[in-house]
């Protein structure tokens, strides 16, 4: 019997040089892309700062900042090609992961009322949602709110 071998999903952490292909996808993926400087800021701030690769090249990323008792998800991006295949799951499974270990109880996040893949994403995770933050994104014409959802991260993750 044949088995069929594909390439590993491999996460780890994000450094300068991972950028480049950083910045490809962000571009891709957000009207309001985040700057390089906001990633290499996020990573000298010593950030959780995460990235995903299938066979070398860069699929996803995710930036979370730990505080003492809560995390908050910055960032969670995966390449557009790669989407719906449960990349954005495991990411959002290791940034669970990550807040837990660095002794946070609550992941916190903000999203946009109209991303509705991420809102499928959160809720699949059990995220509920606390407020809105009125007028929080940059958005074609003027603002848009953001949702802010959070997750008790004392049980195992989905
Ligand atoms: C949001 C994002 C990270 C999700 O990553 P993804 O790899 O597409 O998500 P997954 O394939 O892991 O999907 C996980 C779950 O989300 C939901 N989901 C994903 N794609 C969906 C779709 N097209 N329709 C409905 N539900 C969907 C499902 O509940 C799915 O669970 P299932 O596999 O059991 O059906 C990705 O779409 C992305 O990078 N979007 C652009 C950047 C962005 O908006 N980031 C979030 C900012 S808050």
């Amino acid at each position: 019997m044949n088995a069929i071998l594909e390439p590993a999903v491999e996460l780890m952490p994000m450094v300068e040089r991972d950028l480049d292909e950083v910045l490809r996808i962000e571009y891709r993926v957000y009207s309001h892309p985040w700057s390089r400087a906001n990633f290499a800021d996020s990573i000298a701030s010593g950030y959780s700062c995460w990235v995903c690769r299938i066979g070398g090249e860069l699929v996803g990323y995710f930036v979370l900042m730990l505080a003492i008792d809560e995390a908050h998800l910055l960032n969670i991006s995966v390449a557009e090609k790669r989407q719906g295949l449960g990349l954005g799951a495991r990411l959002l499974r290791h940034a669970m992961d990550m807040a837990r270990h660095g002794g946070a109880v609550t992941l916190l996040l903000e999203v946009r009322p109209s991303n509705t893949r991420a809102l499928a994403l959160y809720r699949h995770f059990g995220f509920a949602q606390i407020g809105v933050r009125r007028g929080y994104y940059p958005a074609a014409t003027g603002r848009e709110d953001a949702l802010v959802l959070t997750h008790a991260l004392t049980e195992a993750s989905a």
